[in-house]
């Protein structure tokens, strides 16, 4: 496996294979990102995993610096799953002093996270972008987890005419239902044993979907009814929302919906989404 720290050395290693998928991560890894390079290594042959903490997609007042971070142990992970290459830049590789280019779609920041969260997916799909100019990977993985970055990666690599295909897989969860997430780590024992609410109003509302429920309200409001049995998660925004445009519907129609949040348990911030089809 090598680890490569510079542009220049992931081009030259790059070129030694035809097929690469690459797994963009910001490290910390787990069991979710396994997932996704067994999948790239089962498709493509060859894999390169990128692990970089990304600045510009966190807003002044987040994680940033505290975001979690173990090289040491991703890369161990990565050697174990017979990972190709792994590109570790600095900031400063990425975003050089006089770099002033960045990747913008303005209706992400109209909704869900990217309102919750100003200039996010514009750091996501700078980032994204430059990742996948500089591996010039076949396929790219990423999580359904994180449905709207999928959206908006998707819409990227479209409208700028970027040559692969993005794999989105589905959410790898704990047994208990917990979306696997690097901020799982932050969770207070007592935040943790309460957390999988999250999935259990999902499913419920999925059901009722199942069932033959349309009414997008009543089904904001079941899941707002079952999170508020855990008085330690507060929801930020219970979204159904049509699953390409992501704007918030008030019947479910034949495009079906998905169906996502975003809650704080204490100061952790966690998402999760189901499709419904
Ligand atoms: O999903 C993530 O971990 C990040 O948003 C990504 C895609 C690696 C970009 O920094």
């Amino acid at each position: 496996m090598q680890v490569l720290t510079t542009i220049d050395a992931v081009r030259t290693a790059r070129a030694r294979f035809d097929q690469i998928g690459l797994v963009p991560t910001m490290g910390y890894l787990h069991e979710g990102h396994l997932s996704l390079v067994r999948r790239a290594r089962e498709e493509c042959g060859a894999v390169a995993v990128s692990i970089f903490v990304n600045p510009t997609q966190f807003s002044p007042r987040e994680d940033f610096s505290r975001y979690p971070r173990d090289l040491e142990r991703d890369l161990r992970l990565l050697e174990a799953e017979g990972v190709d290459l792994v590109f570790t830049p600095a900031p400063g590789e990425i975003y050089p002093e006089g770099f002033g280019t960045y990747v913008v779609l303005p209706a992400a920041d109209e909704v869900l996270e990217g309102a919750a969260r100003p200039s996010h997916f514009r750091g996501v799909a700078t980032v994204v972008c430059k990742l996948l100019n500089i591996v010039q990977p076949t396929r790219a993985y990423f999580g359904q987890k994180d449905a709207q970055q999928t959206v908006v990666v998707r819409q990227m690599v479209r409208d700028l005419n970027i040559p692969t295909t993005i794999v989105v897989a589905p959410t790898v969860r704990e047994p208990d239902g917990l979306a696997m997430s690097s901020r799982n780590t932050y969770l207070t024992s007592e935040q943790r044993a309460v957390a999988p609410v999250i999935y259990r109003a999902l499913r419920a509302a999925a059901q009722s979907y199942q069932a033959g429920e349309r009414d997008a309200t009543c089904l904001r409001q079941q899941i707002a009814d079952l999170l508020a049995s855990e008085p330690l998660v507060k929801p930020e925004y219970i979204s159904l929302a049509d699953p390409m445009t992501l704007l918030e519907l008030d019947t479910i129609g034949a495009r079906g919906a998905l169906i996502s949040l975003a809650a704080r348990l204490g100061s952790v911030r966690l998402i999760d989404n189901l499709l419904l089809d």
